[in-house]
């Protein structure tokens, strides 16, 4: 090893390494889909990406969103009732592509073999809550020794339309069978998936789902004997968000929802969920 790579390594410097990689490998960069559905520069991919409570973005349209420009994310939620479930998932298409900038950038430097080496080949994974499919879309581009089957899963809105556009290209691209199913979920309608899967993810989305509750147990009921669930649920305390109904009921529901998945599952990985200010990934096994 020579003198440059022990002190990266020595700090920890995995994602550091990571970074380096993507920055000087000719692997894709994170903007590279958003420049080319958005006809952004990669330099407006990087400005619009960052989150932050008050800024309000000039977002661009594309051949499925209008501009959404003016408003911080708390405006647009402010903008109309939020009470109902189609008034709630009418949010995510109101922040237009928002998320898309917001999610591609949170992931920018992630990789996620996590996932990917828990689906056996010739699998099924089922990315719930999708938006723009980072996990599926690096598992597509990365994992090149097994035949994948995936399944996305969102409400109707530009995120999702974003994850499934650039998700298609991929598995066109890499010339492999690998297959997609792209579910949305409909208000007042039953939740979307019919077949049993290896693998289910709900990642970065339990904390905004008004009834995190029946979405675990409808996952549940999908996933196999022995197969795995990854989940994030991150206990939020943000004043900003305590008077958002589905936020707000994604807490009251949190505890519920880990005493039905300890009743169905054996964490593999990750903390305890009753963690203080969890914020922890974990992997599940289902009994
Ligand atoms: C913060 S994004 C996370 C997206 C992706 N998992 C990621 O890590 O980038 C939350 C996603 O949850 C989706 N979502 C919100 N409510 C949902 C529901 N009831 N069912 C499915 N998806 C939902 C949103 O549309 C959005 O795409």
């Amino acid at each position: 090893m020579n003198n440059i790579t022990v002190p990266l390594i020595e700090k920890g410097g995995k994602a550091v390494l990571n970074k380096l990689c993507n920055l000087f490998g000719n692997k894709r960069k994170w903007y590279e889909d958003l420049c080319e559905y958005y006809g952004v520069t990669p330099r407006q991919a990087k400005e619009l990406g960052p989150r932050s409570a008050t800024r309000k973005p000039e977002l661009p349209a594309s051949s499925t969103a209008n501009t959404v420009s003016g408003m911080t994310m708390a405006e647009i939620w402010e903008s109309r009732p939020r009470n109902t479930a189609e008034e709630i998932y009418q949010w995510q298409k109101d922040l237009g592509s928002w998320s898309a900038f917001r999610q591609c950038y949170y992931h920018r430097s992630d990789r996620f073999d996590w996932v990917a080496n828990t689906i056996p080949a010739d699998g099924k994974y089922c990315e719930y809550a999708c938006g723009s499919a980072p996990i599926s879309n690096w598992i597509a581009e990365n994992v090149k020794d097994r035949v994948i089957h995936f399944t996305t899963v969102d409400v109707d809105c530009e995120h999702r339309t974003f994850g499934e556009w650039r998700l298609r290209r991929r598995i066109e691209r890499s010339g492999r069978p690998l297959t997609l199913q792209a579910l949305i979920v409909r208000p007042d309608a039953p939740l979307p998936l019919k077949d049993q899967y290896d693998v289910i993810s709900i990642i970065e989305a339990l904390v905004l789902i008004h009834n995190p509750l029946e979405v675990v147990q409808h996952v549940t009921e999908h996933i196999r004997k022995g197969g795995k669930f990854w989940e994030t649920y991150t206990v939020m305390d943000d004043p900003r968000t305590k008077n958002w109904i589905s936020f707000r009921q994604a807490q009251e529901q949190r505890p519920a929802v880990f005493d039905y998945i300890r009743a169905k599952y054996k964490l593999l990985k990750g903390p305890d969920p009753d963690t203080p200010k969890d914020a922890g990934r974990r992997c599940w096994e289902k009994l």
